[in-house]
Formats: C-alpha cells, structure tokens, sequence
C-alpha cells in the first residue's frame, strides 16, 4: 500500500482528495496537516467521512512526512508550495502539487503572473499533469503540477483538434461558468453567500491567471503563438465547470470529421466521454466524477464550431485528476479509486 500525504487536507481539494484516496484500492491516508484544525479529527470538520477516515490533522511537520508517507499531495494556495516542496523531494518522495507554482514550462510566464519564483531547478524537473496529453512524461515524473480546472476544461477538447489542423489558431473564444468551490473554501467577497447566490457574472476579465497556462499549452499542441479570449463566470452552485468554446474551422472538415478526431484522440483514455450529435454535456452528470464530457457542433456554413466541455472542478479540476497522476506515475490502474458513477439527481 502506498502511504499518502495531503498537506492543506483542510481545504476544499485537500479534502476531496482525502474522499478519494480512501476509496483508493492501493493508497492509504497516513498523513494529513491543518494549522487551523491540527489535532482534530478529520471527520470533526468533514462530518461526511465519519466511519470511512480516522485520521487526526498534524501541523506540517517534515519529519513525519519523512517517516509516514510515500507521496505527497499539496493543497495549499500559490506560493507557499515552493518553498516547502524542495525539501519533500529531496527526502526521496514523490509530490503531486495542485497550485500553480510548478505548472508553467517556461517560468518568466509564471513570474509575470504570479511572483518570483524561488525553487527554479525543481521547476526543471517538474511534468504539467494534464493526464491524457501528457501521460509518458508523468510516468517518469517526481514532482507534477496539476492543471488548474478552467485549463483542464478548455485544453482537453481543443488540444486534439490544434494538433491535428482542424481548426484555425486565431480567434479562440472560451466563455466558462465555475461554481463556488473554485474559490477556496475560505471566505471572501467573490463566495460569500450574498455575493454568489441569486447572481450570476463573470470577472477577472482579461485579467484571469489562467490564460497564460492555457496558452502555453495551446502553443505546445499547435506549435505556434496561440492568443486565446477567455472569461471566466462564477455560477451559483457549489461545484461543476462548463466552459463553451467558439473556434473557426480550418479546412473542409465536418463536424463528423471533428467529433472522429475526438474520438480517436481520447480512444483509450476512459474519464474523456465524446458526445454523439446533438447531445452535449452538462455539470450535473459528471458531478463528483473525473470525466471531462466534450460535445459539439457546426454551423450551417461548416465554418463555426462551438465545444462544450463539463467537468467537476473539485475532481477532474483538482483532486481526480491529481490522483489520476498518482496512479499514471506508480503505473497503476489510471482509473485506481477513480471509478464511481456521477449521481445527476
Ligand atoms: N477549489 C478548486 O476548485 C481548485 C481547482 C484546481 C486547483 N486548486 C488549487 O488547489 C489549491 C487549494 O485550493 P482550495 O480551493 O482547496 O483552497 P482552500 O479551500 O482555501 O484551502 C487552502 C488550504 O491551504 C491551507 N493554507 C492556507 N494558507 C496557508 C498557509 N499560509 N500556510 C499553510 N497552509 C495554508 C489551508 O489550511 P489551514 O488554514 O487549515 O492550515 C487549507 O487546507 C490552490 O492552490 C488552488 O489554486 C483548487
């Protein structure tokens, strides 16, 4: 049994991640950490996993993880992981981060956005964990930075179709709706009930921290500058992601062409479900899940294409696809604690 730990497990994904890995047929939880919590029961503040955890919250003590745990998964906002993940690795263990620290190829990009970066060589040795894309790096990789989940949801429909030349590179628009959880769960204007409920806006437009690792992984697929027109929207549910993708068709290809390429892209890849025509994917059927859903259709002139992609931004956004990687880098099972069925009603 691999020995797991989970530093923020007091968080929204650190949480989640704890919900998964104990339904995870070869991992066990050894090691969870909280300032706010520490010496508390998990199921104190997550009442949810009574009988299923019974493991007390630590402080982020190094010699524990040290002495208990194998991997380790870190939920903790930007910044603060790279100054901690280089002493994680040099003790031998492998590290899933889940913030934006270690995600960027090209670090002047995360500097611009971000901050200085202060673990450079890490970031060298550090594998962008969009499973499906990039499988055989992160089978090799010590430490991966898990995708942020409005890239997950814009990356996996557009990727297969940049690579292939079915669409033109220019003029890429992705208007997305997340739902409350994407916020953290703690406090702040933006998630505060008053503000989130009964309303619906979009924000940090033009502005959004996002845009740059989308793309630079658009660039990658394409090979090229891409600029992409993204607005991110918060929506008044607790968790669920739809982003809705306008794109231009770039040769004769039609939209049976488009949902082929799809198709034989993710072919082996089982959270990655390709909508027949006329149907497409919503939030509420892949709640609680890793899929990523991705439906679409053309306009009468086959010259306009519009992708819809759903995921839950807890899991496939976060805490399922990083264990997603957990399984990809121990050559496990990929679907390995992942396999529950969304409950839409
Ligand atoms: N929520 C999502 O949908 C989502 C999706 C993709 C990626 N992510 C990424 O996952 C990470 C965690 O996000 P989240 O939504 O789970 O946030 P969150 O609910 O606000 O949880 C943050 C966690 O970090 C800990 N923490 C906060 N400040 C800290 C500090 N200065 N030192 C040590 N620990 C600190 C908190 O624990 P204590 O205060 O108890 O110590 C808590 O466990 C972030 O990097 C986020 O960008 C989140």
């Amino acid at each position: 049994m691999l020995r797991v730990g989970i530093i923020g497990a007091s968080g929204y994904a650190g949480a989640e991640i704890v919900r998964i890995i104990t339904q995870h047929p070869h991992a066990k939880l050894t090691f969870i950490s909280s300032r706010q919590f520490k010496g508390k029961n998990f199921t104190e503040i997550y009442p949810a996993m009574k009988g299923f955890v019974n493991l007390k919250y630590s402080e982020l003590d190094l010699e524990k993880i040290k002495a208990e745990t194998d991997v380790v998964f870190i939920a903790l906002p930007h910044k603060i992981p790279m100054s901690i993940i280089p002493a994680i690795i040099d003790m031998g263990k492998k590290v899933i981060d889940l913030s934006a620290d270690f995600r960027f190829s090209d670090i002047t990009k995360y500097e611009k956005h971000y901050q200085p970066h202060t673990a450079k060589k890490y970031n060298d040795q550090s594998v962008y964990g969009l499973c499906e894309v990039y499988k055989k790096n992160i089978e090799k990789a010590s430490l991966v930075g898990n995708p942020g989940c409005y890239p997950t949801s814009i990356l996996l429909p557009l990727i297969p179709l940049l690579k292939s030349r079915l669409i033109k590179k220019e003029s890429i628009i992705a208007d997305s709706k997340s739902g409350v959880s994407g916020a953290g769960r703690t406090p702040a204007h933006i998630s505060h009930y008053c503000s989130a409920s009964e309303s619906f806006k979009a924000y940090k437009i033009y502005a959004h921290r996002h845009t740059p690792e989308i793309e630079e992984n658009l660039n990658k697929a394409a090979a090229d500058n891409i600029s992409i027109i993204f607005t991110p929207h918060l929506i008044p549910m607790s968790r669920g992601m739809l982003s809705t993708i306008y794109v231009k068709i770039d040769s004769s290809a039609c939209e049976n062409d488009i949902r082929d390429c799809l198709n034989n892209f993710y072919a082996h890849n089982p959270f990655i479900r390709i909508y027949s025509e006329n149907n497409f994917p919503d939030t509420q059927n892949v709640r609680g899940t890793n899929f990523c859903d991705i439906g679409l259709k053309t306009d009468p002139s086959g010259q306009n294409l519009i992708l819809i992609s759903a995921i839950d931004n807890l899991v496939k956004g976060a805490a399922g696809q990083a264990v997603q990687n957990l399984n990809i880098m121990y050559g496990m099972d990929e679907t390995s604690g992942l396999n529950n069925i969304p409950y839409p009603l």
